[in-house]
């Protein structure tokens, strides 16, 4: 068996596959959620350590196996959040950094200012933005009485969850990272294949308190034999957007998914070569296996499950988001609405944080349906939206994009996108991809699968072929993006 560990934002998940990648049991337990002020979000580290454990741990008893017949472990996890902890107590100096956390924005700003976003951008792929590790971990050692010159006599040591996971797993042995992670960082130079010495003094991060930087699939050291009876070895680590594009076995260049959360995480696999965006998206690492990197171009949809919940929790018209592909069905079509859920403003490709959410063709004859039916449909347009910006930059068309997350069980948007797409949507038969994606990156690491079996396991429960008329999709299409450009710059009024 392989057992996945997937720490993400909101719990700790351990899953255990059997050699078919069939689920045979799993733990999980939840992660608290702290906001000390305003745009502040920490995690506890020794809870984020506990609950995985125990969720491993809780997961191999119901599985009634002996973890020595365990062949490896997978880590996946929450990207971007990063600590710093102390090399020989094990004690972390601070609370985890959360990935939404926006205390450094200021920093950030100042970085630009002083021009370096694009030195940044060339290395890293990113722009510059709190959203990743490198500005929490200067604010840690700022702000932290006495840390820098801790870190400078090389007493700390610093991560990103995996990192963490890695290193208490192996009882302090192995302090690593995978390149999809240090890809997150903003320190790490894509091209090069390494923490880039510019950016490090720049961002003011010490060398010595960053892990070494390894392939997502290779050697992370054994997890001791003392946290569950018998040593396992360590073979895959790689952050959950991209563990969950591997678990939809996207591959292959040109292939993408789609996670459908709260906002929504878009990547597109663009191969060998990293692809420099000029429509705002990230350029990101997918995965490191053998020698060779695949890259992927990522963007992401802030509001889309949430514009679901705000249809029943701030309108009330569902009683849940499970009911709204029914109320949306009650409807022939929109009759023209749209809703534009632009509430904090918008992503890729538009990045206008002065957006703000609209509803356009309302009539008397407006009933709950239609805007429902709107709602939904404004989730494909912005996904929509991201691909055609990825399919600009990588130059090659979508060969189909495969969905998880919550709201694909919603046939009614699941067709949608594939219509408004204008190419096939599979939905897959496993739900918990991202875990699956950590497992198979094991398992062919550690040599129980082939490539080729690992597209057999997670199939397709069913393909939505696109529907509607090609010059229906461009007129619709167009009326979408007539409607962004009338809610854009709104809040500076
Ligand atoms: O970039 C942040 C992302 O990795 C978080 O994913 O699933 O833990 O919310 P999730």
């Amino acid at each position: 068996m392989i057992l996945s560990l997937d720490q993400g934002t909101t719990s700790s998940r351990a899953i255990l596959f059997n050699l078919e990648a069939g689920m045979v049991a799993q733990g999980q337990y939840e992660i608290k959620q702290s906001f000390p002020r305003p745009g502040w979000v920490e995690h506890d580290p020794e809870q984020i350590w506990e609950s995985q454990l125990t969720a491993a741990r809780d997961a191999i008893q119901a599985s009634g196996i002996a973890a020595a017949d365990i062949t490896a472990i997978g880590i996946t996890n929450q990207r971007e959040t990063a600590l710093i902890w102390d090399r020989t107590t094990g004690e972390p100096i601070y609370p985890a950094i959360v990935w939404q956390d926006r205390r450094t924005a200021q920093q950030c700003e100042e970085i630009k200012r002083q021009g370096l976003d694009r030195e940044i951008a060339d290395k890293t792929g990113l722009v510059v933005d709190a959203y990743f590790s490198a500005t929490k971990l200067a604010w840690i050692l700022d702000h932290v009485q006495g840390a820098r010159e801790r870190a400078e006599r090389g007493e700390l040591l610093a991560g990103t969850i995996d990192s963490w996971l890695i290193w208490k797993l192996t009882g302090g042995a192995v302090h690593a990272t995978d390149v999809t992670n240090a890809s997150r960082t903003m320190l790490f130079n894509l091209h090069e294949r390494r923490w880039d010495d510019q950016l490090i003094q720049e961002l003011r991060i010490p060398r010595s308190i960053l892990p070494e930087i390894r392939m997502s699939g290779g050697d992370f050291g054994t997890a001791d034999a003392g946290w569950f009876g018998a040593e396992i070895p360590i073979r895959s680590v790689l952050g959950d957007q991209q563990a969950a594009l591997f678990g939809h076995t996207c591959l292959e260049a040109g292939s993408a998914k789609n996670t459908y959360g709260t906002g929504c995480f878009i990547l597109m696999n663009t191969g060998t070569e990293a692809v420099v965006s000029s429509h705002g998206l990230l350029t990101t690492v997918a995965w490191g296996m053998g020698d060779e990197l695949y890259y992927a171009l990522e963007g992401s949809v802030f509001v889309a499950g949430a514009a679901v919940q705000w249809l029943h929790e701030g309108l009330g018209l569902i009683e849940g988001p499970a009911d709204s592909e029914q109320r949306a069905a009650e409807v022939e079509d929109s009759e023209g609405v749209v809703v534009v859920p632009a509430f904090t403003g918008l992503g890729a490709p538009y990045w206008d944080m002065y957006a703000r959410g609209a509803v356009f063709g309302l009539t008397r004859g407006t009933t709950a349906g239609h805007l429902v039916r709107a709602t939904l449909e404004a989730l494909a347009f912005q996904s929509r939206d991201v691909i055609g910006a990825m399919e600009k930059d990588a130059g090659m068309p979508l060969t189909g994009l495969r969905v998880d997350g919550g709201a694909v069980r919603n046939n009614l948007l699941m067709q949608f996108q594939a219509d408004i797409l204008g190419s096939t949507v599979t939905r897959t038969t496993y739900a918990e991809t991202t875990a699956l994606g950590a497992a198979l990156l094991a398992g062919l690491t550690s040599g129980v699968w082939s490539r080729e079996q690992l597209e057999s396991f997670n199939k397709a429960e069913r393909d939505f072929v696109p529907r509607m008329d090609g010059e229906e999709r461009e007129r619709r299409y167009n009326v979408w993006q007539d409607a962004v450009e009338r809610s854009m710059g709104w809040e500076k009024h």
